[in-house]
């Protein structure tokens, strides 16, 4: 690429990548505080990046399904216009869940054409010189009718092609198994999540994965944080299949937001315990690889020092994160949850007893943290998020009594507080005490109209803010932590969910009229991170053909 030199540019452009390691880290790799084998990467997933979401034989998932819902970007730009006018963080952040699906009107039909052009993404990795990918099979690309189909063998051939590539390439592939997609079919049978028969669908479709790509990938992810799915899509409706009930959102379609989140969770919990059983049975040995989940993750801080505000903390991890990592790690729901929705709550499988822990890794999310203040002992403002009895009784937001906790970023759920990756990191490794993973840390911004090429690729605030939490991060390592990898998403700008293409998360900018892909400041950033910091490749090239 060529670069125009100008003079501010130029001069911010060479202190940022002639710096990548201002961290606290000293300046020579020989003190990194990355161990051996440190996987260094970035991460991404099918429905946001491959397009291509009829080709060769795909079927339908929720997601196509829901982005070509009509009418549903007028709806978002009302309410946000609305919102802006009465000039409310909160209830903006309200009104969009209860109204907004895709705010630009965009969905992942195209999205970055990454089936298309996996070969030069590949490309862009190798430079950047990461050693692992994280990376999300579309369900409906290998199965396009759940298990009431066939394999579509165009779909097995697409990701051999992409795997065998990255391989051999010394990029080891880390793989979702399903991020946040479900095959329609599942949804028009039988309800999708709402139904124990998805357990059935998700081992069948596992094992699928496992044969065709086990022997060469040795990570796997069951499934992409199941608390913002089922927050999402059950208790807020702005997701796929959009359900909510009462105060929580304006659901057409029908929904319980007080009872059905722990239902879908509860038929998760049957489809993880399935997969791993299969794995450990009949792949793991023979394969050799590791299997996790990845969870997102908040710090919350609580507002004051008082006794409730602390507890209130723990009720906000359980009723967010620990509702699934307790059951996947110990067998069992968070106390927390226990004592507030007792008889409410469905069982924990009982595979999940036999299986004690379920995963061997924890991958870990994280983007940002909220305050957290008591509702249980004191009132709390209504419709506050997580201040209702089946969120814990905590109120947890970026803006609680007149104070903000961070940096805020184009996205209204994002405020920029790196202490957060430190506090959140040691907490889960002091609860659970198994090899976490950072399988995803970034910021994204909106990009202004009418911006030169320039502009539009200095990412400074993007640098800041990955070199802060990698600080943060290293000083829970100097800790104790045992944390094994770092995916930075993303290695291209991408379709970020109800937000589409608006928001750009990308170390690449890409150009979605011509889908040209330019490198940002921080990928010069990372790339000479990694340099810096990095081992090289964590796997020796297992196939010549690319
Ligand atoms: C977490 C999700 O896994 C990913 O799909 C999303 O794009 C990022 N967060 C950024 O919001």
């Amino acid at each position: 690429m060529e670069l125009p030199f100008l003079p501010l540019f130029a001069l911010t452009f060479s202190i940022s990548i002639l710096f990548p390691h201002s961290l606290s880290v000293k300046d020579d790799s020989s003190s990194s505080p990355f161990p051996p084998n440190f996987l260094f990467g970035t991460a991404s997933s099918s429905y946001q990046i491959e397009g291509a979401y009829l080709a060769d034989g795909k079927g339908l998932n929720n997601w196509d399904v829901f982005t070509h819902k009509p009418g549903s970007h007028s709806y978002s730009l009302f309410s946000k216009t609305f919102i802006v006018y009465i000039g409310k963080k909160i209830q903006w952040y309200m009104w969009l869940y209860i109204l907004g699906t895709v705010t630009d009107g965009s969905n992942g039909d195209v999205a970055d054409d990454h089936y298309h052009r996996y070969k030069e993404d590949v490309d862009l990795m190798e430079d950047l010189g990461v050693n692992s990918y994280r990376m999300s099979l579309s369900w409906t690309r290998i199965l396009p009718k759940g298990r009431f189909g066939k394999v579509n063998q165009a779909g097995i051939d697409y990701y051999n092609r992409l795997l065998n590539l990255l391989l051999a390439r010394g990029i080891e592939p880390f793989v979702t198994i399903s991020h946040y997609d479900i095959p329609q079919e599942a949804v028009d049978r039988y309800d999708g999540w709402l139904s124990p028969e998805i357990a059935k669908d998700f081992t069948y479709y596992a094992d699928v994965c496992f044969k065709n790509f086990g022997d060469r990938v040795k990570y796997w992810i069951t499934f992409n944080e199941p608390n913002v799915a089922f927050i999402r899509g059950y208790r807020i409706g702005i997701w796929p299949p959009g359900r909510c009930s009462g105060s929580f959102g304006n659901c057409s379609v029908g929904g319980n937001s007080e009872k059905e989140p722990f239902i879908v969770g509860h038929n998760f919990l049957l489809a993880h315990g399935s997969i791993v059983e299969l794995y450990r049975t009949k792949y793991q040995k023979i394969q050799g690889g590791k299997i996790g989940l990845a969870s997102h993750t908040m710090w919350f801080e609580p507002i004051s020092n008082s006794t409730e505000d602390k507890m209130a903390l723990e009720r906000a991890q359980a009723f967010y994160m620990n509702w699934f990592l307790d059951p996947a790690i110990r067998g069992d729901y968070p106390k927390e949850m226990r004592e507030i929705l007792g008889d409410d709550l469905p069982p924990v499988p009982e595979i999940l007893k036999r299986l004690k822990p379920s995963i061997d890794f924890i991958g870990v999310n994280h983007y940002t943290s909220y305050f957290v203040k008591d509702c249980l002992h004191s009132a709390c403002e209504e419709g506050g998020l997580g201040s209702t009895r089946t969120e814990g009784s905590a109120l947890t937001w970026a803006h609680v009594d007149g104070r903000t906790i961070g940096k805020p970023t184009s996205l209204e759920w994002l405020f920029i507080y790196p202490q957060g990756m430190e506090k959140i990191v040691t907490y889960i490794w002091e609860r659970f005490k198994i090899p976490i993973f950072v399988t995803e840390n970034g910021v994204g911004w909106k990009e202004s109209p009418n911006l030169t090429i320039n502009e539009r690729i200095n990412d400074e605030d993007r640098i800041d803010y990955v070199r802060a939490y990698l600080d943060a991060l290293v000083t829970a390592m100097r800790k104790g932590a045992d944390v094994r990898g770092y995916f930075l998403w993303s290695l291209l700008d991408n379709f970020e969910w109800t937000d589409g293409s608006s928001i750009r998360f990308g170390l690449h900018r890409v150009d979605y009229d011509t889908l040209e892909r330019t490198p940002r400041m921080s990928a010069s950033w990372y790339k000479n991170f990694i340099a810096l910091h990095g081992f090289g490749p964590a796997t020796k090239p297992l196939h010549s053909q690319e």
